[in-house]
């Protein structure tokens, strides 16, 4: 599923930029390196990143509770 169609790049890649360390807690670093270091353009996408990104950290936080 395309997250964002401006620059164009998935869930999947999404995906694999939260795995990074470096980026995964700031939608603008996500966002560069799921676009190959592009800017958002109309920015109807960094919401849906933002809560994706919420996601994964609330993943990431219940799995460090265990
Ligand atoms: S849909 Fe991502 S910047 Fe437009």
């Amino acid at each position: 599923m395309y997250i964002c169609v401006c620059n164009p790049f998935t869930d999947k890649d999404l995906d694999s930029a939260l795995k990074d360390d470096t980026v995964k807690n700031n939608a603008s670093a996500v966002y560069k390196a799921c676009s190959g270091g592009e800017k958002p353009c109309c920015g109807t996408c960094i919401c849906e990143i933002r809560e994706r990104i919420n996601a994964h950290n609330a993943e990431a936080m219940l799995l460090a509770a265990e």
